[in-house]
């Protein structure tokens, strides 16, 4: 049976799971071995030798569990085809995964990475900290072709940017990127609103930690590609062993199912918080896609299905009277990470985006508000108090 004939939700609840009826089970195995029993010798090194290239293992068995396991493969595998594609490989972080996709770049004396700002907090430091050696040069979606160099190995993007919810024309940046690589990070979006590949892009990366996994209890990362990338990223995932557990890869598939229900729902949920909060006194600016003016480009529709569930607002006061929001809300919790059944609400400027060099940072005003499966009235209730109550404690900025 080949799942991807069927609609999104129906891949979502099958795909990774075609052979467990003919293994008699109902549910995914989970295996913890860390190493395997090993038969005929040469067998086993013929295995070994081909998963350290980056393929897959042969008779001799996985050997190994840095090397490869089948309950993360089962993710990868369903991951792919909610993105479209053959191949997915998975890590024990979204920055892991990219770390991989810029050692490569390296390997290949292609170390200069074209980077579309903004970007997730951690992205943007380990891009500027140069630590595997690429060099970067920052720019705008409109710019990415003046950037390029000829030893540019990648661009990287993400759309919608975090935290300023900014849509990007994904199909424009690959045709500027011309031969080179690009690499989107569609974290926000998820395959269920979003298929980079499908417009050209080259790689995707998603934080598994986020919507995938969905309930704020895995850590993970995956990048989604054809099998030419997917092998140079198996072989470098092998030596440098940043590998996803394979609980994590259990958690993972177990939270696609109800993936493309959840986004839906969630995206409902943020679209009346962003409307409630737009009508706020306390509040400035508030950026989601479903609001006016958000989608200039028209890619509402084209190529994102719908706005999403994060949102930013900017809370008038000044920084201290945002940072005072964040502390004081109840219902919703005051932390960093998205995509979970819970609402999550924290500030860029001091969290997420801390490590971004100033000209670039969120402003201290900013609030970045993940969206749950909560009643949208009882979150509204909730940062309506915390308004309130921020606006009280920090009355000195309140000439905004
Ligand atoms: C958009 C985006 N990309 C990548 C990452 C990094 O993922 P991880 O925390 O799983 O390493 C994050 C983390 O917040 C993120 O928000």
């Amino acid at each position: 049976m080949q799942v991807k004939q069927f609609g999104p939700r129906t891949a979502a609840v099958h795909a990774g799971r075609g052979d467990l009826a003919p293994l008699g089970v109902h549910a995914p195995p989970l295996d913890l071995s860390s190493t395997y029993p090993l038969g005929d010798v040469d067998a086993a090194g013929a295995s070994y030798e081909s998963m350290a290239a980056g393929g897959l293992p042969t008779e001799g068995g996985p050997v190994y569990a840095r090397l490869w396991n089948p309950t993360v493969a089962r993710f990868e595998s369903a991951l792919a085809v909610l993105e479209g594609t053959d191949t997915a490989v998975a890590f024990g972080s979204g920055m892991a995964a990219l770390s991989a996709v810029l050692l490569d770049c390296v390997r290949e004396r292609r170390s200069h990475v074209v980077a579309v700002r903004p970007l997730y907090g951690g992205t943007d430091h380990l891009l500027a900290s140069g630590l595997f050696g690429t060099r970067v040069t920052w720019t705008r979606p409109d710019s990415v072709q003046s950037a390029l160099r000829p030893d540019t190995g990648l661009v990287i993007c993400e759309t919608p940017a975090n935290p300023t919810l900014e849509l990007l024309d994904i199909v424009d940046v690959v045709a500027q990127a011309g031969v080179v690589p690009v690499l989107v990070d569609s974290t926000f979006a998820t395959p269920v609103l979003q298929q980079p590949l499908l417009h050209g892009a080259t790689l995707v990366l998603h934080s598994a930690t986020k919507f995938l996994g969905g309930h704020g209890d895995v850590v993970g990362g995956v990048i989604a590609c054809g099998e030419d990338w997917a092998s140079r990223l198996r072989s470098i995932r092998a030596v440098t062993g940043a590998v996803l557990h394979p609980l994590a890869g259990y958690l993972l598939l177990r939270g696609l199912p109800t993936l493309p229900l959840r986004v839906e729902a969630q995206q409902r949920t943020a679209t009346a918080v962003a409307a409630y909060l737009a009508d706020h006194p306390r509040v400035g600016a508030v950026y989601h896609p479903s609001r006016p003016d958000a989608d200039p480009l028209g890619l509402i529709g084209k190529q994102q299905s719908g706005p999403g569930s994060l949102l930013s607002f900017s809370v008038r006061g000044g920084g201290a009277a945002a940072q005072a929001t964040a502390a004081a809300v109840r219902l919703i919790t005051h932390a960093v990470s998205l995509g979970g059944v819970d609402s999550l609400l924290q500030h860029p400027a001091s969290l997420t985006h801390r490590p971004v060099e100033a000209s670039a940072r969120p402003p201290e005003t900013l609030l970045r508000m993940s969206v749950g499966l909560e009643d949208a009235e009882d979150l509204i209730a909730d940062l309506d108090q915390a308004l309130s109550r921020a606006h009280v404690v920090a009355p000195n900025g309140c000439a905004e």
